[in-house]
């Protein structure tokens, strides 16, 4: 499964690049805002740091806005990924740029049959959010779960990112469930690495270890 992370903070992306565990970035306007920055300064810096899909949100709500805002946000580099809300002129968007070879990332994504528009529009990204999903009382993994069987009954080639992860559970379901890419906080991925019988491993070895008297 591909690791993307959602912010626009560039010190997270930076650590989490550092890994070599990072597979791409996911921002939307809400990420941008929180950020403070510019959002084209921004999405280079980022598009500079990992070589994977950048996700950059239009804002307009027609077709002829979106294609024109992803006209100016393709350009920044070539590992921008256009993302569009799932909307009828979203997915007119989506079908127009995946033509022309743009990636393009199907947002707020939140039914199976959206799922399948999206698929047939062409997307190379569809964002179903879990979390929110979760939030209004539905199960947000089960939305993954018919997503996947969908896209398998027709061998569709989107890539299911489930999005608005919260944690640990969501992503080992996700990734249980066959999910191709995961976008979450910096925070809920840096938790990944973490097991309270790790460190404590680690403390019992080191003090066995400075026993020994030892170096390597
Ligand atoms: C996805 O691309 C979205 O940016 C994101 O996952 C939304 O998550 P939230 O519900 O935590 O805002």
């Amino acid at each position: 499964m591909k690791f993307f992370v959602d912010t626009a903070e560039i010190a997270d992306i930076k650590e989490l690049a550092d890994t070599g565990l990072l597979d791409g970035v996911t921002t939307n306007p809400s990420l941008i805002a929180k950020s403070g920055r510019d959002f084209m300064e921004v999405t280079r810096e980022i598009c500079g740091i990992v070589d994977g899909p950048v996700s950059a949100e239009v804002v307009a709500l027609d077709h002829a806005g979106m294609m024109r805002e992803a006209e100016i946000l393709r350009k920044i580099a070539d590992n921008v990924c256009i993302k569009v809300p799932l909307t009828i002129d979203g997915l007119k968007t989506c079908k127009a740029l995946t033509g022309e070879g743009t990636m393009v990332n199907v947002t707020l994504c939140f039914s199976a049959n959206q799922a399948l528009l999206a698929a047939k529009a062409g997307a190379t990204f569809i964002s179903p959010f879990v979390g929110r999903h979760d939030d209004n009382g539905f199960d947000g993994l089960d939305l993954i779960r018919d997503i996947r069987l969908i896209y398998d009954n027709y061998a569709y080639e989107t890539q299911i990112l489930a999005a608005s992860i919260r944690h640990g559970v969501h992503v080992l379901e996700c990734a249980r469930i066959g999910a191709d890419v995961m976008t979450a906080p910096p925070a809920v991925i840096k938790g990944l690495f973490k097991h309270v019988l790790t460190d404590k491993g680690i403390e019992g070895f080191m003090a066995d270890w400075a026993k020994t008297g030892q170096t390597i």
